[in-house]
Protein backbone atom coordinates (compact mmCIF):
# COMPACT_ATOMS: atom_id res chain seq x y z
CA UNK A 1 0.00 0.00 0.00
CA UNK A 2 1.52 3.81 -1.09
CA UNK A 3 1.62 6.18 1.49
CA UNK A 4 0.46 9.47 0.98
CA UNK A 5 3.87 11.19 1.31
CA UNK A 6 4.35 12.75 -1.79
CA UNK A 7 8.85 13.52 -2.09
CA UNK A 8 7.80 17.69 -2.33
CA UNK A 9 6.69 17.29 1.63
CA UNK A 10 10.48 16.75 2.46
CA UNK A 11 11.83 18.77 0.06
CA UNK A 12 9.73 21.75 -0.65
CA UNK A 13 10.29 25.23 1.24
CA UNK A 14 6.65 26.38 0.06
CA UNK A 15 5.51 23.57 2.22
CA UNK A 16 8.23 23.90 5.15
CA UNK A 17 6.04 27.56 5.43
CA UNK A 18 3.03 25.94 5.15
CA UNK A 19 4.03 23.45 7.77
CA UNK A 20 4.94 26.71 9.90
CA UNK A 21 1.80 28.68 9.59
CA UNK A 22 -0.58 25.62 10.01
CA UNK A 23 1.12 23.24 12.76
CA UNK A 24 3.90 25.05 14.92
CA UNK A 25 2.58 28.39 14.57
CA UNK A 26 -0.68 26.64 16.34
CA UNK A 27 0.76 23.56 18.23
CA UNK A 28 1.53 23.30 21.59
CA UNK A 29 5.23 23.17 21.23
CA UNK A 30 8.01 21.84 24.00
CA UNK A 31 9.61 24.85 25.48
CA UNK A 32 11.72 23.74 27.55
CA UNK A 33 12.68 22.17 31.77
CA UNK A 34 10.98 24.32 34.51
CA UNK A 35 13.88 23.08 37.03
CA UNK A 36 16.46 25.00 34.77
CA UNK A 37 14.11 27.94 35.45
CA UNK A 38 13.04 28.22 39.69
CA UNK A 39 15.35 31.31 41.02
CA UNK A 40 14.20 34.92 40.05
CA UNK A 41 15.28 36.16 36.95
CA UNK A 42 16.67 32.67 35.49
CA UNK A 43 15.78 32.64 31.83
CA UNK A 44 16.09 30.29 28.96
CA UNK A 45 15.77 31.36 25.07
CA UNK A 46 15.09 29.55 22.20
CA UNK A 47 14.38 30.42 18.82
CA UNK A 48 10.84 28.86 17.91
CA UNK A 49 9.46 28.30 14.64
CA UNK A 50 11.68 31.28 13.61
CA UNK A 51 10.83 33.65 16.83
CA UNK A 52 13.82 34.37 18.90
CA UNK A 53 11.84 33.33 22.30
CA UNK A 54 12.73 34.72 26.33
CA UNK A 55 10.89 32.10 28.90
CA UNK A 56 11.35 33.83 32.48
CA UNK A 57 11.19 34.09 35.82
CA UNK A 58 9.33 36.74 37.59
CA UNK A 59 8.86 36.41 40.90
CA UNK A 60 7.99 33.07 40.73
CA UNK A 61 5.67 33.47 37.41
CA UNK A 62 6.84 32.33 34.15
CA UNK A 63 6.37 34.13 31.05
CA UNK A 64 7.59 34.03 27.73
CA UNK A 65 8.14 37.01 25.45
CA UNK A 66 9.28 37.50 21.91
CA UNK A 67 13.53 38.12 22.56
CA UNK A 68 13.41 41.73 21.04
CA UNK A 69 14.12 44.68 21.97
CA UNK A 70 11.36 47.17 20.99
CA UNK A 71 14.11 50.02 20.66
CA UNK A 72 16.18 48.44 18.03
CA UNK A 73 15.46 44.73 17.34
CA UNK A 74 18.55 44.20 19.88
CA UNK A 75 18.04 40.04 21.45
CA UNK A 76 17.08 40.82 25.03
CA UNK A 77 18.08 38.05 26.70
CA UNK A 78 21.55 36.96 25.08
CA UNK A 79 22.59 33.39 26.17
CA UNK A 80 20.64 30.16 25.86
CA UNK A 81 20.48 30.05 30.35
CA UNK A 82 21.41 32.73 32.77
CA UNK A 83 20.29 34.81 35.21
CA UNK A 84 19.67 38.57 34.90
CA UNK A 85 16.34 41.24 34.35
CA UNK A 86 15.16 41.51 31.40
CA UNK A 87 17.48 44.29 30.32
CA UNK A 88 18.11 45.14 26.67
CA UNK A 89 22.34 45.04 26.67
CA UNK A 90 22.45 47.76 23.85
CA UNK A 91 20.71 51.24 25.16
CA UNK A 92 19.70 49.03 28.71
CA UNK A 93 16.01 49.47 28.07
CA UNK A 94 14.53 47.68 31.20
CA UNK A 95 11.16 45.44 30.96
CA UNK A 96 8.73 44.00 33.62
CA UNK A 97 6.70 40.97 34.34
CA UNK A 98 4.30 42.24 31.51
CA UNK A 99 6.41 42.44 29.14
CA UNK A 100 6.28 46.27 29.89
CA UNK A 101 9.21 48.84 29.20
CA UNK A 102 9.52 49.76 32.89
CA UNK A 103 12.77 52.19 32.01
CA UNK A 104 14.65 53.66 29.62
CA UNK A 105 17.53 55.75 30.33
CA UNK A 106 17.73 59.25 30.09
CA UNK A 107 14.09 58.72 28.23
CA UNK A 108 12.58 62.49 28.77
CA UNK A 109 16.22 64.29 27.61
CA UNK A 110 17.16 61.91 24.48
CA UNK A 111 13.71 60.45 23.36
CA UNK A 112 11.37 62.54 24.11
CA UNK A 113 8.27 59.62 23.89
CA UNK A 114 4.92 60.77 24.97
CA UNK A 115 3.04 58.84 27.71
CA UNK A 116 1.18 57.42 25.08
CA UNK A 117 3.76 55.84 23.25
CA UNK A 118 5.55 54.76 26.24
CA UNK A 119 2.33 52.66 26.98
CA UNK A 120 2.68 51.11 24.14
CA UNK A 121 5.57 49.82 23.82
CA UNK A 122 5.03 46.44 25.30
CA UNK A 123 6.83 42.86 24.01
CA UNK A 124 4.84 40.48 22.87
CA UNK A 125 3.54 37.26 24.96
CA UNK A 126 3.17 33.82 24.05
CA UNK A 127 1.07 31.55 26.55
CA UNK A 128 2.82 29.10 28.80
CA UNK A 129 1.31 25.82 29.84
CA UNK A 130 3.24 23.68 32.29
CA UNK A 131 3.03 19.91 32.62
CA UNK A 132 4.96 18.70 35.29
CA UNK A 133 8.17 19.79 34.84
CA UNK A 134 7.66 20.61 30.85
CA UNK A 135 7.06 23.55 29.89
CA UNK A 136 5.43 24.18 26.35
CA UNK A 137 4.45 26.99 24.39
CA UNK A 138 1.75 28.64 21.81
CA UNK A 139 3.08 31.25 19.28
CA UNK A 140 -1.11 31.80 17.94
CA UNK A 141 -2.93 34.39 19.04
CA UNK A 142 -5.75 32.21 20.44
CA UNK A 143 -3.89 28.84 21.18
CA UNK A 144 -5.57 26.13 20.40
CA UNK A 145 -6.60 24.55 23.95
CA UNK A 146 -4.10 22.18 25.84
CA UNK A 147 -6.44 19.82 26.22
CA UNK A 148 -7.74 19.56 22.52
CA UNK A 149 -3.82 18.35 21.18
CA UNK A 150 -2.93 15.86 24.35
CA UNK A 151 -5.09 13.50 26.11
CA UNK A 152 -5.56 13.07 29.33
CA UNK A 153 -4.03 10.17 29.98
CA UNK A 154 -0.98 11.55 27.86
CA UNK A 155 -0.82 14.48 30.30
CA UNK A 156 -1.08 12.46 33.19
CA UNK A 157 1.97 10.12 32.53
CA UNK A 158 3.71 13.36 31.44
CA UNK A 159 3.32 14.88 34.64
CA UNK A 160 4.32 12.05 37.04
CA UNK A 161 7.25 11.49 35.44
CA UNK A 162 8.42 14.92 34.59
CA UNK A 163 7.71 15.54 38.52
CA UNK A 164 10.27 13.46 39.33
CA UNK A 165 13.25 14.83 36.90
CA UNK A 166 16.36 16.14 38.70
CA UNK A 167 17.19 19.58 38.55
CA UNK A 168 21.21 18.27 37.19
CA UNK A 169 20.74 18.68 33.43
CA UNK A 170 23.23 17.99 30.35
CA UNK A 171 22.10 20.01 26.84
CA UNK A 172 23.74 19.41 23.57
CA UNK A 173 22.35 20.47 19.74
CA UNK A 174 23.36 18.18 16.52
CA UNK A 175 22.54 19.22 13.32
CA UNK A 176 20.99 16.67 11.36
CA UNK A 177 19.85 16.71 7.32
CA UNK A 178 16.76 15.55 6.91
CA UNK A 179 13.45 16.56 7.24
CA UNK A 180 11.70 16.65 10.77
CA UNK A 181 9.00 14.38 9.81
CA UNK A 182 11.53 11.48 9.20
CA UNK A 183 12.20 11.75 13.10
CA UNK A 184 8.69 11.32 13.98
CA UNK A 185 7.90 8.42 11.07
CA UNK A 186 11.10 6.81 12.74
CA UNK A 187 9.95 7.08 16.22
CA UNK A 188 6.65 5.36 15.49
CA UNK A 189 8.56 2.53 13.82
CA UNK A 190 9.12 -0.40 16.36
CA UNK A 191 10.55 -2.50 13.08
CA UNK A 192 13.74 -0.60 12.73
CA UNK A 193 15.43 -0.99 16.22
CA UNK A 194 16.62 -5.11 15.47
CA UNK A 195 18.18 -3.33 12.16
CA UNK A 196 19.06 0.06 12.46
CA UNK A 197 20.42 -0.81 16.33
CA UNK A 198 21.13 -4.36 16.44
CA UNK A 199 24.76 -3.49 18.71
CA UNK A 200 23.06 -1.02 20.97
CA UNK A 201 20.00 -0.55 22.03
CA UNK A 202 18.55 -3.66 20.42
CA UNK A 203 20.63 -5.68 22.39
CA UNK A 204 18.79 -4.73 25.82
CA UNK A 205 15.18 -3.46 24.43
CA UNK A 206 13.27 -5.74 22.86
CA UNK A 207 10.74 -3.81 20.43
CA UNK A 208 8.27 -5.70 18.83
CA UNK A 209 6.52 -4.47 15.56
CA UNK A 210 2.28 -5.38 15.70
CA UNK A 211 -0.29 -5.01 14.08
CA UNK A 212 -3.95 -3.29 14.86
CA UNK A 213 -6.52 -4.63 12.69
CA UNK A 214 -8.80 -1.61 13.51
CA UNK A 215 -6.07 1.24 12.87
CA UNK A 216 -5.18 -0.64 9.76
CA UNK A 217 -8.64 -0.34 8.15
CA UNK A 218 -8.94 2.88 9.30
CA UNK A 219 -5.63 4.35 8.13
CA UNK A 220 -7.25 3.45 4.65
CA UNK A 221 -10.02 5.56 4.48
CA UNK A 222 -9.88 9.67 3.99
CA UNK A 223 -11.03 11.19 7.17
CA UNK A 224 -14.68 12.18 7.02
CA UNK A 225 -14.84 15.25 9.52
CA UNK A 226 -11.98 17.85 8.64
CA UNK A 227 -13.61 20.61 10.76
CA UNK A 228 -10.81 22.43 12.65
CA UNK A 229 -12.16 21.23 16.31
CA UNK A 230 -12.14 17.61 14.36
CA UNK A 231 -8.71 17.76 12.72
CA UNK A 232 -7.37 18.53 17.02
CA UNK A 233 -8.92 16.01 17.81
CA UNK A 234 -7.38 13.72 15.49
CA UNK A 235 -3.80 15.36 16.27
CA UNK A 236 -4.07 14.33 20.02
CA UNK A 237 -4.26 10.63 18.57
CA UNK A 238 -0.54 11.22 17.61
CA UNK A 239 0.80 11.64 21.10
CA UNK A 240 0.58 8.98 23.79
CA UNK A 241 3.02 7.52 26.68
CA UNK A 242 3.78 4.33 28.63
CA UNK A 243 5.78 1.45 28.42
CA UNK A 244 6.39 0.40 24.98
CA UNK A 245 9.21 -2.51 25.03
CA UNK A 246 10.09 -4.92 27.63
CA UNK A 247 13.78 -5.06 29.00
CA UNK A 248 14.13 -8.33 29.67
CA UNK A 249 17.89 -7.94 31.53
CA UNK A 250 17.93 -4.72 32.98
CA UNK A 251 20.96 -4.06 34.43
CA UNK A 252 21.83 -2.55 37.73
CA UNK A 253 24.53 0.17 38.14
CA UNK A 254 25.04 1.47 41.58
CA UNK A 255 24.27 5.09 40.93
CA UNK A 256 20.14 3.46 40.23
CA UNK A 257 20.26 3.56 44.44
CA UNK A 258 20.88 7.05 44.39
CA UNK A 259 17.71 7.81 42.27
CA UNK A 260 14.17 7.55 42.77
CA UNK A 261 13.17 5.26 40.13
CA UNK A 262 9.89 6.43 38.48
CA UNK A 263 7.43 3.26 37.94
CA UNK A 264 8.73 0.01 38.74
CA UNK A 265 8.43 -1.81 35.31
CA UNK A 266 12.30 -2.85 33.70
CA UNK A 267 10.28 -1.53 30.45
CA UNK A 268 11.27 1.40 27.92
CA UNK A 269 9.27 3.99 28.63
CA UNK A 270 8.05 6.33 25.72
CA UNK A 271 6.39 9.62 25.89
CA UNK A 272 5.76 11.11 21.76
CA UNK A 273 4.15 14.29 21.70
CA UNK A 274 3.25 15.54 18.71
CA UNK A 275 4.95 17.06 16.59
CA UNK A 276 8.08 17.07 17.76
CA UNK A 277 9.20 16.17 21.33
CA UNK A 278 10.42 12.39 22.57
CA UNK A 279 10.80 11.46 25.69
CA UNK A 280 11.83 8.28 26.46
CA UNK A 281 13.98 5.91 29.44
CA UNK A 282 15.64 3.17 28.23
CA UNK A 283 15.97 2.06 31.76
CA UNK A 284 12.83 1.29 33.31
CA UNK A 285 12.50 4.97 34.17
CA UNK A 286 16.03 5.49 36.34
CA UNK A 287 16.96 8.35 33.76
CA UNK A 288 15.39 10.12 30.86
CA UNK A 289 16.59 11.28 27.38
CA UNK A 290 14.06 14.25 26.08
CA UNK A 291 14.72 15.05 22.11
CA UNK A 292 13.28 18.48 20.68
CA UNK A 293 13.26 17.91 17.16
CA UNK A 294 13.28 21.35 15.70
CA UNK A 295 12.83 22.28 12.03
CA UNK A 296 15.19 24.76 10.37
CA UNK A 297 14.75 23.92 6.63
CA UNK A 298 13.05 21.18 4.61
CA UNK A 299 16.10 19.19 4.48
CA UNK A 300 17.47 20.77 8.04
CA UNK A 301 16.14 19.54 11.88
CA UNK A 302 18.32 20.72 14.93
CA UNK A 303 18.46 17.90 17.31
CA UNK A 304 18.68 19.41 20.87
CA UNK A 305 18.58 16.60 23.37
CA UNK A 306 18.34 16.83 27.43
CA UNK A 307 19.86 14.22 29.64
CA UNK A 308 19.28 13.69 33.08
CA UNK A 309 18.51 10.82 35.66
CA UNK A 310 15.21 10.66 38.02
CA UNK A 311 15.75 12.59 41.20
CA UNK A 312 18.39 12.20 43.27
CA UNK A 313 17.82 10.76 46.88
CA UNK A 314 21.17 12.24 47.45
CA UNK A 315 23.82 14.86 45.60
CA UNK A 316 26.44 12.32 44.81
CA UNK A 317 30.21 13.43 43.31
CA UNK A 318 30.05 11.25 39.81
CA UNK A 319 26.37 12.37 38.66
CA UNK A 320 28.06 14.22 35.91
CA UNK A 321 29.65 10.91 34.69
CA UNK A 322 26.22 9.07 34.97
CA UNK A 323 25.13 12.05 32.22
CA UNK A 324 27.96 12.26 30.13
CA UNK A 325 27.50 8.20 30.10
CA UNK A 326 23.89 9.14 29.11
CA UNK A 327 24.72 11.19 26.18
CA UNK A 328 27.56 8.47 24.62
CA UNK A 329 24.74 6.14 24.38
CA UNK A 330 22.38 8.63 22.46
CA UNK A 331 25.28 9.63 20.35
CA UNK A 332 25.36 5.93 19.30
CA UNK A 333 21.94 5.39 18.87
CA UNK A 334 20.55 8.63 17.98
CA UNK A 335 23.88 8.92 15.78
CA UNK A 336 22.20 5.59 13.88
CA UNK A 337 18.89 7.14 13.46
CA UNK A 338 20.23 9.99 11.80
CA UNK A 339 22.79 8.14 9.32
CA UNK A 340 19.97 6.41 8.08
CA UNK A 341 17.59 9.86 8.02
CA UNK A 342 20.12 11.32 6.28
CA UNK A 343 20.39 9.05 3.97
CA UNK A 344 16.44 8.48 3.17
CA UNK A 345 16.62 12.68 2.75
CA UNK A 346 19.63 12.30 0.10
CA UNK A 347 17.75 10.47 -1.92
CA UNK A 348 15.03 11.91 -2.51
CA UNK A 349 14.03 13.62 -5.32
CA UNK A 350 10.83 15.21 -7.03
CA UNK A 351 9.71 12.21 -8.67
CA UNK A 352 11.06 9.38 -6.13
CA UNK A 353 8.83 6.42 -5.24
CA UNK A 354 6.16 7.09 -2.99
CA UNK A 355 6.98 4.76 -0.28
CA UNK A 356 5.39 1.38 0.33
CA UNK A 357 3.77 0.73 3.85
CA UNK A 358 2.88 -2.51 5.45
CA UNK A 359 -0.17 -2.65 8.03
CA UNK A 360 2.21 -2.01 11.08
CA UNK A 361 3.02 1.51 10.06
CA UNK A 362 -0.95 2.09 10.73
CA UNK A 363 0.16 5.04 13.68
CA UNK A 364 2.18 6.93 10.46
CA UNK A 365 -0.55 6.61 7.84
CA UNK A 366 -2.91 8.22 10.35
CA UNK A 367 -0.50 10.92 10.80
CA UNK A 368 -0.17 11.27 7.04
CA UNK A 369 -3.53 11.46 6.48
CA UNK A 370 -4.11 14.20 8.61
CA UNK A 371 -1.47 15.66 7.85
CA UNK A 372 -1.73 15.49 3.63
CA UNK A 373 -5.64 16.99 4.66
CA UNK A 374 -4.00 19.46 6.19
CA UNK A 375 -1.31 20.21 3.83
CA UNK A 376 -2.98 20.42 0.81
CA UNK A 377 -6.26 21.76 1.37
CA UNK A 378 -7.93 24.92 2.93
CA UNK A 379 -7.97 23.81 6.33
CA UNK A 380 -7.06 24.63 9.75
CA UNK A 381 -6.98 23.22 13.01
S1 LIG B 1 18.13 48.02 21.04
FE1 LIG B 1 17.49 47.53 23.01
S2 LIG B 1 17.77 49.31 24.13
FE2 LIG B 1 18.38 49.86 22.14
FE1 LIG C 1 15.94 4.26 16.21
Amino acid sequence: MHSRMRPHYYLSTEIFQREQSKIFRKAWLFAGLKTLLSKQNAFITRKISGIPIVIQNFHGELRAFENICLHRNALLQTQPVGRRPLVCTYHAWRYDANGQVDHIPDCDTIYRFDSKEKCNLKLRQFALHVVGNVLFINLADKPIPFEEQFSPEFIELLESSSNTYDSEVMVTTWHGKFNWKLAYENLRDANHPRFVHPKSLAKTVKFTPSVDDALFRESGLPLTDTSPSALRHEMRRFSYAGADAPIPDLQHLGWHESVERWGDQDSYYNWLAFPNLHIASANGGFSFTLEHHIPIAPDRTDLEIYWFTARKKQAYAFSHQVLLAQMHGSKLVVGEDVEIMERVQAALHADAPLPTQGAYESTNRLVERWYTTLMDDDHDI
